[in-house]
């Protein structure tokens, strides 16, 4: 059974989309589109080579062979028609080095382990809006998911920094972890958390 996550990011997927999956490490999730027949044109994409023996065994193993795999590093090299570009479980600094390209396409799905504030602010600068974002909880952690497209959205710094999602439950988790963090710092740290921790309140409300 494919994890949560990944039945998400596949659930923003839009219906015979040309797909890109960087960093597809098992190749599960392009497994899962071409298994349910969300997208028969898929380029898988790692930057080990060990990560994509175990993606092509997992291919081999399902029969599949229109999946093309790439070993690569971000987007060098692609020269393959896309539309839809995904990447999931890597930091910001990572996916920004990878979008940090002239062109990029309509649709972009990106899932995060850090830094939300710093990619929202990336993109929405790149000129995509938020098409939707979702997050998930997983063997206690949260995922945020955000699915992007072409165009203009502005965006106050609350939404910058803590997302579109309106998930109460993970706004409650930011709030505690914020209070946490706060409990620990020093008093010019102290006084640029108070506005975070009283907007996350309100938020969860
Ligand atoms: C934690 S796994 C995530 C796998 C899958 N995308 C997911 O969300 O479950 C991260 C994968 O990204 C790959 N990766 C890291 N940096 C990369 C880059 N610059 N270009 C392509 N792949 C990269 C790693 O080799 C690894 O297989």
């Amino acid at each position: 059974m494919l994890k949560k996550r990944l039945i998400t990011i596949a659930s923003l997927v839009k219906q015979d989309a040309k797909v890109l999956d960087v960093g597809t490490d098992h190749a599960y999730l392009p497994i899962y589109l071409y298994q349910n027949k969300i997208s028969k044109q898929i380029i898988a994409t790692d930057v080990s080579s060990k990560a994509l023996e175990g993606a092509k065994r997992n291919l081999e193993k399902e029969n599949i062979r229109d999946i093309k795999l790439i070993c690569t590093d971000g987007l060098n090299g692609i020269d393959d028609q896309y539309d839809t570009l995904i990447i999931s479980g890597m930091g910001t600094n990572t996916i920004i080095k990878i979008l940090d390209v002239k062109e990029l396409p309509n649709n972009i799905i990106l899932s995060s382990n850090n830094e939300l504030y710093e990619l929202r602010k990336y993109m929405n600068k790149r000129g995509y809006k938020i098409a939707s974002e979702i997050v998930v909880q997983e063997n206690n952690q949260y995922y945020d998911i955000i699915s992007y497209e072409k165009g203009f959205q502005k965006l106050t710094t609350t939404r910058l920094k803590f997302g579109i999602s309106n998930d109460k439950d993970y706004y409650k988790y930011l709030y505690n972890k914020t209070k946490s963090i706060f409990k620990k710092a020093n008093i010019s740290k102290k006084i640029s958390l108070i506005g975070d921790l009283l907007i996350l309140r309100i938020l969860t409300i």
